[in-house]
């Protein structure tokens, strides 16, 4: 019935829109939001802060289950703190963004996060847009509805650019497909299309676009539920 809670992985590479449309999705539908590449900058912030080892996997993992992060799954104003300090802004410079795919491919970093996604989705009363790069493969393999969005190399190049206010396109670009392919290639949990997502190319779509059609989509698997 329409009172089920609904459970929406949105899945694939970096600047696909993946945010803006889960964030929008979920305002539009009255789900909860969560951001779980913010959980995995928020730890490689952590660990940077703490001047661990980013080249160390062993010491990462020692220290994965230290720091308390906290994401607020309000999609008109998604928090994220570390230890209780709001970390919204450095979790987005270069720096974190450089260090992220190493971090996050440590197998205890992603069993620490995976465990507070879940918990978070299955206490979201009337459901969840959950974004990410494994969220449809391994954290909820079970989501009413998974969606994998790609886009073409030069038009997520150009949206990051865009975004990051006068950023070179060309470095950008080189800096997007490096990280993807070290998301692409680690051995836990690498960033996947679900056999039974549905693919979306948004290359030649509009936000509006794209957001109406997963709406639609969460529509159609509302009314079978
Ligand atoms: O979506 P984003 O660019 O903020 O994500 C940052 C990094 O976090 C991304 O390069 C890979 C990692 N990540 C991940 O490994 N698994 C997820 N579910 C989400 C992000």
């Amino acid at each position: 019935g329409a009172a089920q809670p609904v459970i929406v992985a949105i899945d694939g590479p970096s600047g696909t829109g993946k945010s803006s449309t889960s964030k929008a999705v979920a305002a539009q539908l009255g789900l909860s939001y969560l951001d779980t590449g913010a959980q995995y900058r928020a730890i490689t912030w952590w660990m940077v802060s703490n001047g661990i080892d980013i080249d160390d996997p062993t010491a990462i993992a020692a220290v994965a289950g230290k720091p308390e992060i906290v994401s607020g799954t309000d999609p008109a104003d998604p928090t994220i703190t570390v230890d209780g300090t709001d970390v919204a802004g450095p979790i987005r410079t270069p720096e974190v963004t450089s260090k992220v795919s190493a971090v996050s491919a440590v197998p205890e970093v992603r069993a620490r996060i995976t465990e507070l996604q879940r918990s978070l989705a299955a206490s979201a009363e009337r459901g969840i847009v959950v974004e990410g790069r494994d969220i449809g493969t391994t954290v909820l393999p079970d989501a009413d509805l998974k969606i994998f969005l790609t886009a073409s190399a030069e038009a997520r190049a150009a949206r990051r650019s865009g975004e990051l206010k006068g950023a070179d396109v060309q470095s950008t670009r080189e800096a997007l497909i490096k990280r993807d392919a070290a998301d692409s290639s680690r051995k836990t949990s690498p960033l996947a299309k679900a056999d039974d997502a549905v693919e979306v190319d948004t290359t030649e779509l509009t936000l509006a676009q794209v957001i109406e059609c997963v709406v639609t989509l969460v529509g159609e698997k509302r009314a079978v539920k």
